[in-house]
């Protein structure tokens, strides 16, 4: 039961069950902490936490972020504080809140991803680990992990081997030929859920001068205008595997939410709406359980899937 009546947003992901189907997305929500004094933590489904490497990492020259129509740019260059510095300084106060805290691991080998996850494996307070495989593979010629079906295939199996205690999610990159058949790899790896999916390559430049809006040449896009693309590939990864699917690109209202579950997600993460508004990720969890109750729908299984069914 919740204060807005018998409604039960409550979701099961694998092995963990979520108290509603929002979270918020990594690196866009710092370590959580951040937010704590905007967003009360517990009225939401979890969150994902900004990207982890073996080793700090200082990121991309300013600027970072360049608003485009839509949606944004960033090119934040995975900074970061390490994972052993979020281990001993951001968990131990995460642990105080009733929340699902996902930690979001990435590296530019396969051995950084599981020397990231064998340091968590240590410590106590997390729900699950998310791997970002839009990373350059630097011993293997720079390409993305996550472009290759055979490069997914080693670094998710690695990293499921090392995750013995946890739910292993994997991140996917959007910009691939077949996102089927990538997700397909992920998860006969082991995953254990798809998030779908990362920012999409893009760039902007100042006319007159030639030169890049960011510090970086290119960036990553994000926003509402990135959400009609990435509904299509969560649709075409949930015709290609039976896996649990976490829908991410440009969700910014309760409708989002339902079209999202309706093309396949279990559940939504929401990234670049929390720029505009920190407590976005809350208000779409509030805004969610509203509409349910209005429209008397009492689980989620109402709306999942609903796309599918409708043209099956
Ligand atoms: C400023 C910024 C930083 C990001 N950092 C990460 C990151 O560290 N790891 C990761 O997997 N995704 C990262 N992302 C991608 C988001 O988690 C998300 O996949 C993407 O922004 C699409 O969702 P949105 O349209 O709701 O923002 C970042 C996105 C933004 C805007």
């Amino acid at each position: 039961m919740t204060s807005a009546g018998a409604v039960d947003l409550s979701v099961t992901i694998g092995a963990l069950r979520l108290r509603n189907p929002i979270l918020a997305a990594s690196g866009t929500f710092g370590y959580g902490l951040e937010f704590a004094h905007l967003v009360d933590l517990n009225r939401l489904g979890g969150f994902v936490t900004k990207g982890l490497s073996r080793e700090p990492i200082e990121g991309a020259p300013a600027p970072r972020l360049y608003p485009t129509p839509s949606g944004m740019l960033n090119a934040v260059g995975l900074q970061n504080v390490g994972v052993r510095a979020f281990v001993s300084e951001k968990l131990p106060v995460l642990r105080k809140f009733d929340t699902a805290v996902i930690a979001n691991v990435f590296g530019y080998a396969v051995e950084d991803y599981v020397e990231v996850i064998r340091v968590l494996e240590n410590a106590e307070g997390l729900a699950g680990y998310e791997l970002n495989i839009s990373c350059p593979n630097v011993k293997k010629g720079g390409m993305q992990f996550g472009n290759d079906p055979s490069q997914v295939s080693e670094v998710v199996s690695a990293a499921r081997r090392a995750a013995n205690k946890r739910p292993l999610w994997v991140k996917l990159s959007p910009l691939v030929a077949d996102i089927g058949l990538i997700a397909r790899a992920a998860s006969e790896a082991g995953a254990d859920a798809l998030t779908i999916a990362n920012t999409y390559p893009a760039m902007a430049l100042d006319s007159w001068t030639g030169k890049s809006r960011l510090g970086n040449l290119t960036g990553g896009l994000s926003g509402p205008a990135i959400k009609p693309i990435t509904l299509r590939l969560v649709w075409e990864t949930r015709k290609a595997v039976r896996t649990p699917i976490l829908g991410l690109g440009g969700v910014e209202t309760v409708e989002d939410v339902l079209e999202y579950l309706a093309v396949g997600a279990s559940a939504v993460q929401v990234g670049t709406a929390s720029f505009t508004d920190p407590r976005a990720s809350q208000r779409i969890a509030e805004g969610v359980e509203k509409a349910f109750s209005e429209a008397k729908m009492f689980t989620l299984n109402e709306i999942r899937d609903k796309f599918l069914v409708e043209n099956s």
